[in-house]
């Protein structure tokens, strides 16, 4: 198995990519499919691992799926062939437990493997299980794996005790079929919660609030089938965006929604990037005199997580310090100590990385930890004398589509070994 990218760095990227549809909109969209015995077609699929690896998941759930063309696929969830998310495909990939919901909701029984610990932190799953319970289902931790059992759901008001994604996602789709009204507060705002709730409406669901921290649900008895496409990977676009700068490029990125992007682009903007952007572009000029900013992640509209490591890298070419905090996981610095073999001056005090620039990068072999540690350390190869060989890549094929082609189309020295 390929395992290894090699990249020859500073080349100047030039021209225009497109992007993707968003990898953590499709994977609860795909997971929505549940609760309708009517097909589905989703379209704007990015052709990512963990969209086949839901495509597996649900496939053991009784939904049988046919690819229409690369980014479509058809589906239909009959009777379920069974209720467990197994363990071995669980492990590869956490946003598995996004089946819980709808199984629940739908079936009235779900088995989900616990998924156990992850490298940028401990990620439990508490906030599903508890808001679950409020909806009358029983669960229960048993041989590693959630088993929930309900006698139809009832709706109930639940209060996140801290922002979840993937929790607000599974509990909304839980929620769409329980009988009375359900009210979730202190919700997730992400777009990609926003789409999901879109989207559960055009197949008949009553949600409304979309966009706001509490949402209210009227269960409905069924929902129907539909066509729909997946929104723009707003961290896709935004990766992008920092090989732009990171290499004093001209580039254009298509395809996108800027307005998901606000907190980086003010970000960027702050320390001398100089980017334009419509409706659906954002173009990125060579910025000579980009200098170091501070950034703290939150959730949205704030910092995303998902774009600290790579804004980490960028900040080791930009002139001053610049002062990351990361305050969704608990350990997503790993790609500081490899950051660090490519010539990088960081330095780590608990939640906080000083990142001192700038510092001229020179190649290594670097190892990849995780999707976004990847990222990161490609963007610094691509900014590095020499050549740079990021290991584990296979963290990166997860969640970033066709990135060879994508960056070599750019110009860059890019390929697998
Ligand atoms: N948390 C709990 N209990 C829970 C759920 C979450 O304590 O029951 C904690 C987590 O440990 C974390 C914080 O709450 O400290 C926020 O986690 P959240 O639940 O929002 O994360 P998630 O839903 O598991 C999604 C994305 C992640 C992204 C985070 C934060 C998907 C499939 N995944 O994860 O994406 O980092 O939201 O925005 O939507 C990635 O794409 O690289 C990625 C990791």
């Amino acid at each position: 198995m390929v395992q290894k990218l090699e990249i020859e760095g500073g080349v100047p990227l030039k021209g225009e990519v497109k992007i993707g549809g968003a990898k953590n909109a499709a994977l609860p969209v795909l997971a929505a499919s549940l609760l309708t015995e009517e097909e589905m077609i989703i379209k704007n699929l990015p052709a990512v691992k963990d969209v086949d690896t839901m495509l597996r998941v649900l496939k053991h759930l009784g939904v049988d799926y046919e690819r229409e063309s690369d980014d479509t696929v058809r589906m239909k969830a009959g009777a379920p062939s069974g209720d467990l998310a197994p363990y071995e495909l669980v492990k590869q990939m956490r946003a598995s437990v996004l089946v819980l919901g709808p199984m629940t909701a739908r079936h009235n029984e779900a088995r989900v493997s616990l998924p156990g610990g992850c490298a940028i932190g401990v990620r439990p799953i508490n906030l599903h299980i508890d808001g679950l319970s409020r909806l009358g289902a029983e669960v229960k931790i048993e041989h590693g794996y959630v088993h929930a059992r309900a006698n139809g759901l009832k709706g109930a008001e639940i209060v996140f005790d801290r922002v979840t994604v993937t929790g607000t996602e599974n509990m909304l789709m839980a929620a769409v079929l329980a009988e009375g009204e359900t009210i979730l507060r202190n919700c997730a705002v992400e777009p990609e919660v926003t789409d999901l709730a879109e989207m559960l409406n055009r197949m008949g669901a009553k949600i409304s609030g979309m966009g706001s921290r509490d949402l209210r649900v009227e269960g409905v008895k069924r929902l129907k089938g539909i066509e729909y496409s997946i929104i723009p990977d707003r961290i896709e676009a935004g990766t992008y965006v920092i090989a732009g700068l990171i290499t004093g490029s001209n580039i254009t990125i298509e395809n996108c929604l800027p307005k998901h992007l606000h907190a980086l682009i003010d970000k960027l903007q702050e320390g001398n990037a100089r980017i334009e952007y419509g409706n659906s572009y954002i173009k990125v000029s060579r910025s000579p005199d980009l200098s170091g900013v501070d950034a703290r992640t939150t959730p949205y509209p704030g910092f995303p997580t998902d774009m600290q490591a790579q804004f980490t890298a960028l900040m080791t070419q930009a002139k001053g310090s610049s002062v990351v905090t990361e305050l969704i996981f608990e350990n997503r610095f790993m790609h500081v100590q490899e950051l660090i073999r490519l010539g990088a001056n960081i330095t780590i005090d608990g939640r906080t990385a000083i990142v001192k620039g700038p510092t001229p990068l020179e190649g290594a072999e670097v190892m990849a930890t995780d999707l976004r540690a990847s990222a990161s350390l490609i963007l610094a190869g691509l900014a590095a004398r020499n050549t740079t060989i990021v290991d584990r890549v296979y963290h990166l094929d997860r969640g970033y589509e066709k990135i060879c082609r994508k960056l070599g189309g750019l110009g860059a020295r890019i390929r697998r070994i």
